[in-house]
């Protein structure tokens, strides 16, 4: 029997209208159709995307509207930037950077604050792990605000050693083997 994949299509999310998926299943053999339609959440793309990309959210929700103009590492050829895209729309980003034996760096970790608790940070945290494992990273780890600690710990990262303050605010190294 030939199997049919299911197609994509647009649709509208039923609990909030906004763009959703479905998935389309022909199923019977007179063109009946099954539809599946899942939550808009769940149709949100991380992907890869370029430095100047995450400037806007790094300085509206990391510098307060004070400006950013990047870090140093952000054209370095091996820097990763990800982003969390719903509807052409940038909702959440992530910075990954090389660094020594294997272990890579996390910076700018924002998340669109209308948006924030959804799991857009969650997935840019687990999109980061794959895209490191298969370029054989050993581990990443950030300098975590003490107000984000739990996000990382819910993620399954863990806090090492002692606080610092780093632009005026108090922090925690975050780690993470991979
Ligand atoms: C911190 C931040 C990146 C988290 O992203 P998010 O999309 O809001 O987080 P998620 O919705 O994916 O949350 C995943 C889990 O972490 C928890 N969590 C999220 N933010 C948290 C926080 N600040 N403190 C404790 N737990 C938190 C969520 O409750 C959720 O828990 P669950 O697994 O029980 O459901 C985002 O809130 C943000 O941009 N905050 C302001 C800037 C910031 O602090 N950046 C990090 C600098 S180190």
């Amino acid at each position: 029997m030939r199997s049919i994949s299911p197609s994509i299509v647009h649709w509208l999310c039923s609990n909030c209208g906004n763009p959703a998926q479905a998935s389309v299943v022909p199923v019977g053999g007179s063109g009946g159709k099954s539809v599946t339609l899942q939550s808009c959440r769940a149709v949100l793309v991380v992907r890869v995307i370029d430095a100047a990309s995450t400037h806007d959210l790094r300085n509206r929700v990391l510098r307060g509207g004070r400006g950013h103009d990047g870090f140093p590492e952000d054209a370095w050829p091996e820097t990763l930037h990800l982003g969390a895209v719903d509807d052409d729309v940038i909702v959440g980003v992530a910075t990954f950077v090389p660094r020594d034996d294997g272990w890579w760096q996390l910076r700018g970790m924002a998340v669109e604050p209308s948006r924030q608790g959804e799991g857009v940070g969650r997935a840019i945290l687990a999109d980061g792990d794959r895209h490191l494992r298969s370029v054989g990273a050993s581990g990443v780890w950030a300098n975590a605000r003490d107000t984000a600690l739990g996000f990382y710990e819910r993620a399954g990262w863990v806090v090492v050693g002692d606080g610092y303050v780093l632009v005026d605010l108090p922090h925690h190294r975050v780690e993470h083997e991979l």
